[in-house]
């Protein structure tokens, strides 16, 4: 199989020291709730990443350091039971997030597994960002 992976936003390849030929495939459904892409996704990226490297348009404000919330990614049920749990910090930034879900989390923080293979990935209609508005994220 021979896949291309696309860096538009980023500088850098976003699945440095990962083995790019272990990949599985995920679906997105885009914003406007009816459009969806189905891409491939390194295990070990974060949902971030691949948007990234898959021209997804899930924002990533902070760059990926939880301290936004624009890459507010909702997961299917069956997978989102699986997942580790959100960190506290990751919990906080999900507070401001636009159209919060029971299955919500930052796509900077969901790293990829083979349980990851034909699973759907809403992105929400929009996104809150104060980040890049004036919030400044207290220090750890
Ligand atoms: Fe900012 Fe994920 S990119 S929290």
């Amino acid at each position: 199989m021979n896949i291309k992976f696309v860096t538009s936003r980023h500088h850098g390849d976003l699945a440095a020291g990962l083995d790019k030929s272990n990949i599985v495939t995920i679906h997105w459904l885009l914003q406007d709730g009816k459009a969806k892409r189905t891409t491939q996704a390194i295990v070990g990226q974060n949902l971030l990443q691949v948007a990234h490297s898959n021209d997804i348009d899930l924002e990533g404000a902070c760059e990926g350091v939880c301290a936004c919330s624009t890459c507010h990614t909702i997961i299917e049920d069956a997978l989102f039971n699986t997942l580790d749990e959100a960190s506290e910090d990751e919990e906080d930034m999900l507070d401001m997030a636009f159209g919060l879900e029971e299955t919500s989390r930052l796509g900077c923080q969901v790293i990829v597994t083979e349980a990851f293979d034909d699973v759907v990935f809403k992105l929400p209609g929009a996104t809150r960002n104060f980040y890049v508005d004036g919030h400044v994220p207290k220090p750890h």
